[in-house]
């Protein structure tokens, strides 16, 4: 119970990583401010992780809204009289062509994926500067820095995330409060729609050295330690959980002997 007494917020919580990172915090002892935009979700949420309202407060909000996030950090302090942690996680994304990506869809995720880790971030260490402590992580992607196609506006703005992450690290550190990092490549969720598709998945885990894509109770696990006093130094990183992903590109070397190599001259 490395989180016992704590108070986090997790942005996107009703579901996918944030449904996990809401799971494993609360194992590890850690009240909750559930925040997302899917009310339904979200009202059924404490019962579904078998935790009452003493342990979970769902908040109904939109990252992208200043208002939103400042009400919800507000709900932290009234209902468990602090804020320890935050999980700005919640993010979106379009798949289009490059020439066909629209302004209101590029505006959408940017306001969403960047500017609503901004006000996230803002809000919450407004709070913690208070107690001159705090820990947040945010959920970026390994598309920040390893782009692939048709996600223009979702590459763009977890670059901005990225260098977000660091800003505030840097900023931040004077405060007491550690920013970091978790970068997942492809984990079965329902926004990874490939996780799910039979051919596009067999094709998507060939670039995977570890063959097999992530859970969110793996990318939890990585958020659980970077928001515990174990990662007391820690701030400014991110955690690549992308199963080898992006160590290079997998190109398999023949079995036999390399000409020149030890084995061709013994
Ligand atoms: N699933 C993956 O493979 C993967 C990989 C790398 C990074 N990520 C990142 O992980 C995060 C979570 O993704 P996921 O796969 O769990 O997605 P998901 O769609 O399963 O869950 C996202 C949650 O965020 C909520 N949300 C969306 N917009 C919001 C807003 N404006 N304000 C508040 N809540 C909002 C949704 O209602 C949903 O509950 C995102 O930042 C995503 O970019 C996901």
């Amino acid at each position: 119970m490395t989180l016992q007494g704590k108070v986090a917020l997790v942005t996107g919580a009703a579901n996918g990583i944030g449904r996990g990172i809401t799971e494993r915090l609360l194992a590890d002892g850690a009240n909750i401010v559930a925040l997302d935009v899917a009310a339904g979700a979200l009202a059924t949420l404490a019962e579904e992780l078998g935790v009452g309202a003493d342990r979970l407060e769902p908040v109904e909000a939109d990252v992208s809204n200043r208002d939103d996030v400042r009400r919800a950090v507000a709900r932290a302090v009234e209902r468990f009289d602090g804020l320890d942690i935050l999980c700005s996680n919640a993010g979106i994304a379009d798949a289009d062509p490059f020439l066909e990506i629209s302004d209101a869809s590029w505006r959408r995720i940017i306001d969403v994926n960047l500017t609503g880790a901004f006000h996230c971030i803002q809000e919450a260490a407004r709070v913690m500067a208070l107690k001159g402590k705090g820990a947040i992580v945010v959920t970026t992607s390994t598309n920040g820095f390893y782009v692939e196609s048709n996600l223009a506006a979702y590459n763009a703005s977890k670059g901005g995330v990225d260098a977000l992450i660091r800003a505030a690290a840097i900023d931040l550190a004077w405060h007491g409060i550690r920013v970091n990092g978790i970068a997942p490549s492809m984990v079965k969720t329902r926004a990874a729609f490939i996780t799910s598709d039979p051919v596009g998945s067999i094709e998507y885990l060939k670039r995977v050295p570890m063959g097999r894509f992530a859970d969110p109770s793996e990318i939890a696990a990585a958020v659980a330690f970077l928001a515990s006093d174990e990662a007391s130094y820690v701030t400014g990183q991110t955690i690549i959980l992308d199963g080898g992903l992006t160590l290079g590109i997998d190109m398999p070397m023949p079995q036999a002997p390399l000409p020149g190599s030890a084995k061709d001259s013994a």
